[in-house]
């Protein structure tokens, strides 16, 4: 969608649709002004409850002549004082997918002029961006029919329009990385596999001059990553680590960021159930989402440096898979025997944890993963588990959460927890009680990360959505990308 900034007045604007937003509890001028212009029209949709500037609704109506605006898309922005950025962000997304709904490609916005901070333009650029995404590169079938947005005006009054196009800018910035999050992980599992995400990983790295290793079965059996390794051994699409730089801090140690790039999850021998399986094919959300925190980030020219790490494979059953009984010398030296091979992605985080570590030396380190079911039971889908070695850097993730409203909830690390987990013939088992899974699955996660600060989000509640919500259109969220640009942002 192309954006443009204008400083006509919203009741001079011709265009094919006007979004404004209305208060419930509050009539601001843009109110008065259109609501004479037609007539009364708007507060008689509230008088009958038509419309009443509730959080998470429109209404869209033809102005038949007596605007310059075609139609006017009156979004609810829920009680004023209750406005926050997390709210326009969300009524710009409701006020996108509305207008995806009714085929209006091009309009015009005065949404942020409901707020006046300068927040509210990216915010309001934000939502719509993210709430008009859309995935249909599979449809064949009257493709002429297919819908995509062409052009955006932001209405700008009394503002500086070169400052406000820069702000436009980073916020495209951001939504770019988002974007291509989604896209990898909307695509299905035969395409998105290990070889593609080093591919994207590649094409990345040239688009936006960082350094790439892609470390190939032979070098990962060379450097003892035999968790990894065993992972893969099921599937004909051998694993891969992919290692990511980028420089904004000069010689500054790194924050690393590990991401769980399982291309497909069958659970492997210990095979899971057919009901929902497809599904496992957004098992790499979190290797999406360090190559979208990257794009951004690059395109940001955020003054960090950053090591992006994604462990890949595809968890299989076959003849050459690893098996339940298996001992594995992971790299650290750790001994893991196998319970249950459906819990994988602790396996190939574990090794690029431990690589990350010894090669990278990081200040601080991430790692995002869909990692246990049992996340999902626990938070649901509105936020993220978030587990942790450090006070301070899960604080600046929780704050990082509430800014960009892509939320994250801290559960408890005690070592009680790891009980389950010891094995009577080697150091760990991969699998152990399923109460309390998710931080079972952390717990061991974090017997690989030394005296790293380090943090762990828990996205496989947050990594796919089965409904469509206001800046996430049904489908894949690319969550993790705004969060950590949000919170290396605030570094
Ligand atoms: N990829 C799954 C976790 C998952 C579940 C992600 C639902 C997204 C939605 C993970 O590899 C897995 O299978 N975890 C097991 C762990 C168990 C065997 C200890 C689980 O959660 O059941
Ligand atoms: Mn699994
Ligand atoms: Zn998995």
């Amino acid at each position: 969608m192309k954006i443009e900034l204008s400083s006509v007045k919203p009741h001079e604007c011709s265009t094919p649709a006007l979004v404004i937003g209305c208060c419930e509890d509050a009539r601001d001028q843009l109110f008065s002004l259109f609501n004479e212009a037609l007539d009364g029209c708007l507060e008689r949709l509230s008088a009958t409850k038509e419309f009443s500037g509730k959080a998470n609704t429109t209404h869209l109506i033809h102005t038949l002549g007596r605007l310059p605006a075609e139609r006017l898309l009156l979004v609810g922005l829920g009680k004023q004082a209750e406005l926050n950025g997390e709210r326009l962000r969300q009524a710009a997304g409701n006020a996108a997918q509305a207008l995806r709904a009714r085929r209006v490609a091009s309009f015009a916005s005065a949404l942020h002029l409901s707020a006046s901070t300068d927040a509210a333009l990216e915010a309001v650029c934000e939502g719509t961006l993210l709430g008009s995404y859309s995935f249909d590169q599979y449809k064949t079938k009257n493709k002429d029919e297919l819908f995509s947005f062409e052009e955006m005006t932001l209405l700008l009054p009394d503002a500086d329009l070169a400052a406000a196009g820069a702000r436009i800018e980073a916020t495209r910035a951001v939504c770019l990385g988002v974007s291509l999050a989604r896209d990898l992980v909307s695509h299905p599992g035969n395409v998105v596999t290990p070889g593609y995400l080093a591919a994207a990983g590649r094409e990345l790295a040239e688009r936006r001059a960082l350094k790439c290793r892609v470390l190939e079965l032979e070098e990962l059996e060379k450097l003892g990553m035999n968790a990894l390794v065993a992972v893969g051994k099921g599937s004909v699409e051998p694993p891969r680590l992919i290692v990511l730089e980028y420089k904004g801090a000069g010689d500054e140690p790194p924050v690393a960021l590990v991401g769980k790039g399982i291309t497909f999850d069958s659970g492997g021998i210990s095979i899971k159930p057919g009901l929902g399986m497809q599904d496992m094919k957004t098992d790499m959300a979190g290797a999406a989402a360090v190559l979208g925190t990257l794009e951004a980030a690059s395109a940001l020219k955020l003054p960090v440096n950053l090591v992006g790490i994604i462990a890949t494979a595809e968890n299989m059953p076959g003849g050459k898979a690893f098996k339940p009984g298996d001992v594995i010398t992971s790299m650290s030296g750790l001994t893991i025997e196998i319970t249950n091979t459906d819990a994988e992605g602790r396996l190939v985080l574990c090794d690029a944890l431990h690589y990350a570590l010894t090669n990278f030396n990081p200040v601080a380190m991430v790692d995002l993963a869909t990692l246990t079911g049992a996340c999902v039971v626990a938070l649901g889908h509105e936020a993220s588990g978030l587990m942790g070695n450090d006070a301070g850097l899960n604080e600046e993730l929780k704050r990082a959460g509430e800014r960009c409203g892509e939320r994250v909830w801290e559960l408890p690390l005690w070592d009680a927890y790891g009980e389950s987990m010891k094995s009577d013939i080697a150091d760990l088992k991969n699998s152990g009680s399923r109460d309390g899974g998710s931080i079972c699955a952390a717990w061991f996660l974090k017997q690989f990360v030394g005296a790293t600060h380090w943090a762990h989000l828990d996205i496989a509640g947050t990594a796919w959505n089965d409904k469509s919500r206001p800046c996430l259109p049904k489908g894949a969220s690319g969550v993790g990308v705004r969060l950590l640009i949000d919170y290396l942002r605030g570094k």
